[in-house]
């Protein structure tokens, strides 16, 4: 029986070594963490992660062919193919801080995976890494210990967070980046035997190590592009009184264009996209291409900038000040269906909003306990309220800061008779159904519409 070991279980790691496991019940699949909280989690009915479907998956095989562990260097020693799925943040410190990617935890990883191999192995970089990551690894493990060969390979992880399960599942493709070298083609095919379990053959893309490093930094700068487009445009709209919808399906039927990540909203947040295009930033900027960095660095500033407009805009509709007033926020996870916080926008908006002295409460199905974590700097400044119903009472506004369904299916006209009077609804997900709200008494600031207001 073949082994598998991935080291990290996190967002990436669980997920898709549950997946590999379900798919391949001849290997033998280990996720390992120095976390061990994580591994606890990992092992029990309470995952440290929420996705939909994920639960059932881990059931399925946990203890078969699925097992977490703590043991890292038993791990190392038992597996033929090693997936590195580790955290790779934003460098915080030193050269490039604010921008290059912190290596700090691959390159330990790299360094554990030297102590302990006795025998050959695949290392697989799963973690989002700078172009010629790949090239460092190699150094480190193949110095000084001729007789054990490591071969690695890049195979970065296309999965979005809410639909992780299913993204593994039906992948629009696998990528899979090796050396042309004998070694290098056997490497790359025992990696592809492993996806040709439930992945068409055709959607397994096998390239170079570089273009696949840099292929994952791409596909996350070219989706957030789009998201900073339709956002730049919808400021358009909001000067003019154009309608941000109206525009998005005009030009998403084009079908060059496409119709795919094309919602106005707050902004976009996640842990990946702001942090990959900063890593290319940086790297451009070490290639001395400083107009190709300067081009994708204006993303990230739209996307700070949405989110700065969605407070102006709540504070001017609100009479020039929020002092003092409750304000719900609906929503702090960066999207629907995920207890991730990280980089969300409901971060800054709800920043802002207590800089400016309103009285903020979050509510949040999933992720309540992330928010309190994320804004434990503000202390008691900020109640967290699981009932959205009770969040809302006596507040002058709803703020919508991520579109989970069950918004969608709440008693507005409730909700709204516990209010405080005027009241408002900025909608910065352009979820709910604006014409009904105004209906019902609210004033509904939408992103890029006009406001449907009664004052
Ligand atoms: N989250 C996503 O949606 C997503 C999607 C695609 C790619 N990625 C990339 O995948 C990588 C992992 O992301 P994530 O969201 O799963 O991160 P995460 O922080 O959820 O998980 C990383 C895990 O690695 C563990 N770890 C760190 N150093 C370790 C070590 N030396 N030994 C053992 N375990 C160690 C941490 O304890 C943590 O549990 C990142 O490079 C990210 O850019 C993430």
């Amino acid at each position: 029986m073949k082994t598998i070991l991935c080291i990290g279980a996190g967002y990436v790691g669980g997920p898709t070594m549950a997946m590999i496991a379900r798919k391949c019940p001849e290997y033998r699949v280990v996720v390992v963490d120095i976390d061990a909280e994580r591994i606890r989690a990992w092992q029990s009915d309470r995952l440290p992660i929420y996705e939909p479907g994920l639960q059932d998956l881990v059931k399925a095989t946990l203890n078969k062919n699925l097992f977490f562990s703590m043991d890292i260097a038993k791990g190392i020693e038992e597996a033929d193919i090693i997936f590195v799925s580790v955290n790779t943040p934003t460098k915080t410190f030193g050269q490039g801080a604010g921008r290059a990617a912190d290596l700090q935890y691959w390159e330990k990883t790299a360094r554990q995976i030297k102590a302990h191999a006795k025998t050959d192995k695949i290392v697989v970089e799963k973690s989002t890494l700078p172009v010629r990551t790949a090239e460092a690894m190699e150094r480190i493990l193949q110095s000084g210990n001729p007789t054990v060969h490591f071969e690695v390979l890049s195979n970065p992880e296309f999965l979005a967070e809410g639909t992780a399960v299913k993204d593994l599942e039906n992948a629009d493709r696998v990528l899979i980046g090796g050396h042309d070298t004998e070694t290098g083609r056997k490497a790359v095919k025992a990696l592809a035997d492993v996806y040709e379990h439930w992945i068409p053959r055709e959607r397994i893309l096998m390239t170079s190590v570089w273009s696949s490093e840099l292929s994952k930094l791409a596909a996350n700068a070219v989706l957030a592009q789009r998201i900073s487009s339709i956002n730049s445009l919808s400021a358009i709209c909001e000067s003019t009184e154009a309608d941000i919808t109206e525009v998005a399906r005009a030009i998403g039927m084009d079908a060059r264009i496409g119709s795919r990540f094309l919602n106005a909203s707050v902004g976009f947040g996640g842990s990946c996209f702001k942090k990959d295009i900063l890593n290319l930033v940086y790297l451009c900027q070490h290639y001395g291409l400083n107009e190709v960095a300067a081009y994708w660095e204006q993303v990230v500033t739209m996307n700070q900038y949405q989110e700065d407009r969605f407070v102006q805009r709540m504070i001017a509709a609100m009479f020039n000040t929020v002092a003092g007033k409750r304000i719900a926020v609906f929503g702090f996870a960066f999207k629907a269906d995920t207890g991730d916080t990280r980089e969300s926008p409901a971060i800054r908006v709800c920043h802002s909003l207590i800089e400016e002295r309103a009285a903020v409460v979050i509510t949040d199905p999933k992720a309540l306990n992330n928010a309190r974590k994320d804004m434990a700097d503000c202390g008691d400044k900020i109640v967290y309220e699981e009932d959205p119903y009770r969040a809302a009472e006596g507040a002058h506004a709803l703020a919508i800061m991520t579109d989970w369904a069950e918004y969608k299916a709440l008693d507005y006209r409730r909700l709204y008779a516990s209010m405080s009077k005027p009241a408002f609804i900025f909608d910065g997900r352009n979820c709910l159904n604006h014409r009904d709200l105004f209906e019902i008494g609210f004033n509904v600031y939408p992103i890029g519409k006009k406001p449907l207001s009664h004052l």
